[in-house]
């Protein structure tokens, strides 16, 4: 099963969710586990998930199906959605506020008691099989005022607030992820919790704990650890010079200045 560090109550919260047939909306910042963790419920629930990573064309027919045009005349073919519906999965909307308008018309029949899909196309309606969940997640960081979720779709779903977890806990995560040893660990740890607390950057997102991740696997294969936290923790938080050395000086202070 795939590696999952519980934070906080998410995995009774998701589980309860599941056995009820509701759906859930995770919201966080970037690389803090939002999609490891529907990953790892998924297996634990022992139900196949549909991953949809949303985008400003993403359309209804997307997630429900379409009619193909094949050696043998049209045929439909089911979306993500709608093979979720069927077999009873987990359908996972990546960055949902993302997908256009249109798609909340499928979305809530089906995340309401409800529970069913109108299919326009074929006239077909399908009620949801027992094990069929809807999931979506979202980054509030990246949410423009025309793209936030309407009320009537939000209190459809059960809602988990994620973040990068305390340093303790991420001290495991990055050993666990990234094979690599306690002091390693304590010290790109040390390193993030750093880089988070400096407020006078306006940064678009702070160190996720995936960056931690990336640079230890950059150091356990020989990189210097300057050079590998300039590439895989720096590097990705900016474009701009002034602040990636302002940042650089905070990698010195726990590394020392000589290999970079
Ligand atoms: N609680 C956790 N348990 C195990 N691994 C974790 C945890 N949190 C973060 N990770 C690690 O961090 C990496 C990034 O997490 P993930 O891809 O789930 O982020 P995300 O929240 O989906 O980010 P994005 O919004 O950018 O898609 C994972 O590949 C995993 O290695
Ligand atoms: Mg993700």
């Amino acid at each position: 099963m795939s590696f999952y560090q519980p934070v906080g109550n998410e995995v009774e919260l998701f589980t309860a969710a599941a056995e009820n047939g509701l759906p859930v909306l995770i919201k966080g910042p970037t690389g803090c586990g939002k999609t490891r963790f529907v990953r790892h419920m998924a297996e634990r629930l022992d139900r196949p998930v549909y991953t949809v990573a949303c985008h400003d064309d993403l359309t209804a027919s997307d997630l429900v199906g379409r009619h193909l045009i094949g050696p043998d005349g049209t045929y439909w073919q089911d979306g993500p959605l709608t093979r979720a519906v069927r077999e009873g999965g987990i359908c996972y909307l990546d960055e949902v506020v993302e997908a256009r308008k249109d798609t909340t018309v499928v979305l809530h029949p089906l995340a309401d008691d409800r529970r069913e899909l109108p299919i326009e196309r074929t006239g077909e309606l399908l009620q949801a099989a027992p094990g069929f969940m809807l999931v979506v997640s979202y980054n509030p960081g990246y949410q423009s005022l025309l793209k936030g979720m309407k009320p009537s779709t939000r209190q459809r779903f059960v809602s988990m607030s994620f973040d990068y977890p305390e340093p303790d806990v991420e001290l495991g995560i990055v050993q666990q992820e990234a094979g690599c040893d306690e002091d390693l660990a304590k010290q790109l740890v040390g390193l993030a919790a750093s880089l988070r607390n400096l407020k006078d950057h306006d940064l678009e997102e702070a160190a996720s704990t995936r960056l931690l991740i990336h640079t230890a696997h950059l150091i356990r294969s020989g990189m210097p650890p300057v050079a590998a936290c300039r590439a895989a923790m720096i590097e990705p938080l900016s474009d701009d010079v002034v602040t990636v050395n302002a940042l650089m000086e905070v990698v010195y202070a726990v590394f020392g200045q000589s290999q970079d």
